[in-house]
């Protein structure tokens, strides 16, 4: 995780002492770094300078308002996937024409919100979905057609965890290669939508370029095959997927991608769209959490803390290793699993790990959590869920307050 480190034996993001943020909004809390963010968004749009391009952030890794925020502001654009993305990227200023729409299960209502407000792009998943929005962008009668995406399918092998990976042909993500140039002639005979682009997305966490670069290679021999056929393209959606280090793991970041494929691309003459999350928030945050109890069964060691699966489901769902770092610098280590509240025995952040030694009351940081970590949090076991604070230098800000009891209850009835 970045901008971290310990002054005066004490933990620090940026210039915030941890223990100050536990005492301001509470723990569990998820903390997020303004700087980090920052420099990854910046890092990733310099990177392509040379191409005509637009980096739509994932809203999916992170929806927070006040981060949309600080995205818009420096000119990005969003990536979504559901009707209440679209709200929030809309609440964030971020401008309608930048916005991209992803996902195989659009409703009606979805793409008639985003027709309306007039987004950049649907990136159309199925010949369902494609009839669906001609039909409804014809009914609503806006004067003007659906700008569309196909997602192509590219078939390759992401080399990522099987539940983040998305390219091969057996996930239910995109079109086939095949039915590619049929489905491009059946939108340019379609009334009511144009076909502006073509998009691909792999996985996710991928520490290495080159399945990305392998896939951007389908495509670009795709556009072109499109282009021989009359059909010229604008846009080139190469989706996200570009890992970050939560362990020891070296990715390669957007300057080696850019320079493997901007010579691809370049000739096609296409802009070129992003949809990086992960790479953006995911090393800028981290979940503050307190150590309730320390138990010792004979067998194992339980540091039991006041966060839980319920708050950041990673470990559990994908075994994901996720750094835990004291907030007061500690020498002593102690293998232990560090576990949560919830009654789930897969409630668990790292299971026989040497991590400081901690007592009650200690707080404790799980790091590189920015991503997929408060957008993935529920509910579950009535649990309201953590606050968000924002650090930006030696000044932070709740920018989401924790859930309350009554939070949990809106809109159930008794009787
Ligand atoms: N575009 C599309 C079409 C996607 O499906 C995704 C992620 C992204 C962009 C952003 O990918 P990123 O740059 O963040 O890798 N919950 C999982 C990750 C799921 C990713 C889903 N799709 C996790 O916690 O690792």
């Amino acid at each position: 995780m970045e901008n971290l480190a310990y002054v005066g034996g004490y933990l620090r993001c940026e210039g915030v002492d941890l223990r100050q943020i536990a005492e301001l909004a509470g723990t569990p809390t998820y903390l997020y770094s303004q700087q980090s963010i920052v420099k990854r968004f910046e890092a990733m749009d310099r990177a392509f300078a040379g191409l005509p391009h637009l980096v739509c952030f994932a809203l999916k890794a992170n929806s927070n308002l006040a981060i949309g925020r600080v995205l818009a502001e420096r000119g990005a654009g969003a990536d979504i996937v559901s009707g209440g993305e679209l709200y929030r990227a809309l609440k964030m200023g971020i401008r309608p024409d930048r916005i991209i729409f992803a996902g195989v299960g659009k409703t009606a209502r979805e793409i008639a919100e985003a027709l309306e407000a007039g987004i950049l792009l649907f990136n159309v998943e199925s010949e369902g979905e494609l009839l669906a929005l001609d039909e409804l962008a014809g009914r609503l009668g806006l004067g003007k057609r659906a700008p569309i995406a196909l997602r192509v399918n590219p078939d390759v092998d992401p080399q990522t965890h099987p539940y983040i990976a998305t390219g091969m042909k057996k996930y239910k993500f995109g079109i086939a290669g095949e039915q590619i140039p049929r489905l491009y002639r059946l939108a340019q005979e379609l009334p009511n939508v144009e076909p502006l682009g073509i998009q691909m997305h792999i996985g996710s966490q991928l520490v290495r370029i080159q399945p990305i670069v392998e896939a951007v290679t389908k495509i670009v021999r795709l556009v072109e095959a499109l282009r021989a056929d009359g059909l010229a393209l604008r846009y080139i959606d190469i989706g996200g997927g570009l890992g970050i280090a939560y362990r020891d793991e070296t990715p390669e970041g957007p300057a080696r991608l850019a320079a493997a494929i901007g010579p691809l691309i370049q000739p096609t003459g296409c802009t070129l769209l992003l949809e990086p999350g992960r790479f953006i928030v995911g090393n800028g945050g981290g979940l503050l959490t307190r150590v309730l109890y320390v138990k010792d069964n004979g067998v194992k060691k339980f540091v039991i803390v006041d966060a839980g699966m319920n708050d950041l489901i990673r470990p559990s769902l994908y075994d994901a290793y996720h750094e835990i770092r004291p907030v007061r610098e500690t020498e002593a280590r102690e293998t232990v699993d560090v576990v949560g509240p919830i009654c789930e025995s897969g409630d668990f952040f790292a299971h026989d790990r040497p991590v400081a030694a901690v007592n009650p009351g200690d707080l404790l940081l799980i790091a590189s959590a920015g991503a997929y970590g408060f957008a993935m949090a529920s509910n579950y076991n009535a649990r309201p869920r953590p606050a968000e604070v924002l650090i930006a230098g030696d000044s932070v800000r709740i920018v989401r307050r924790r859930e309350t009891y009554e939070d949990l209850i809106r809109g159930e009835e008794l009787s």
